[in-house]
């Protein structure tokens, strides 16, 4: 059974060819296409050659957490997050949309997906992601939904902030 996550108040999130897009816990219908998730071959410097390297790491971590993203009916990415109780922080982690499935909209519409189901969650100050300084594309894409450079760096990565929630004084 596949646990689909969406919040029906907000109302449907789709991409560019209209599908809906969801986040999809994963479950035996899907881990294999959730595992196949490839990004294209020159993108490879910036994320994983595929998808399963980060489904590994959420079976075996203990501190992240896979989702597949479903546009219509078609397994086209892959996302996580985790959880830094120190510092009341969402971290979003893996974003790879399948190299034929890139350009659609699918990337936009799974980004605005995590940051309404993280920031939904009491718990939550602020999503915070790292992106390489060369990918540029997913720079643009996170800025454009309010994340901003905070600074600092992680992995040679540069990390972005988005703030959910000023804690009250
Ligand atoms: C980054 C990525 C997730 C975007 O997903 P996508 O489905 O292709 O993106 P979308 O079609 O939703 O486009 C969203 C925005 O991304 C940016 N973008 C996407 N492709 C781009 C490109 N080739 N050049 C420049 N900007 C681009 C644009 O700002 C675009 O804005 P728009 O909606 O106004 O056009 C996808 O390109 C990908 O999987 N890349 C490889 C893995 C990766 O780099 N992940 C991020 C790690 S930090």
């Amino acid at each position: 059974m596949t646990q689909q996550i969406a919040d029906p108040i907000a109302g449907p999130i789709t991409d560019r060819l209209g599908r809906v897009v969801v986040l999809e816990g994963i479950s035996e219908d899907n881990w294999r296409a959730v595992a196949d998730v490839a990004p294209a071959d020159d993108q490879r410097r910036f994320v994983a050659a595929l998808a399963a390297r980060y489904l590994l790491l959420s079976l075996n971590g203990g501190v992240w957490t896979s989702v597949g993203v479903r546009a219509g009916d078609t397994i086209a990415g892959h996302l996580m997050w985790a959880y830094d109780a120190e510092d009341g922080t969402h971290w979003v982690g893996g974003m790879v949309v399948s190299a034929p499935e890139q350009g659609r909209g699918v990337g936009r519409a799974a980004l605005r997906a995590v940051i309404q189901r993280l920031s939904a969650l009491p718990e939550c100050r602020e999503i915070r992601l790292s992106c390489h300084p060369d990918n540029t594309a997913a720079a643009r894409l996170y800025a454009s939904l309010g994340f901003r450079a905070t600074g600092e760096y992680e992995d040679e990565e540069a990390v972005m902030a988005l703030p959910v929630r000023v804690p009250a004084v």
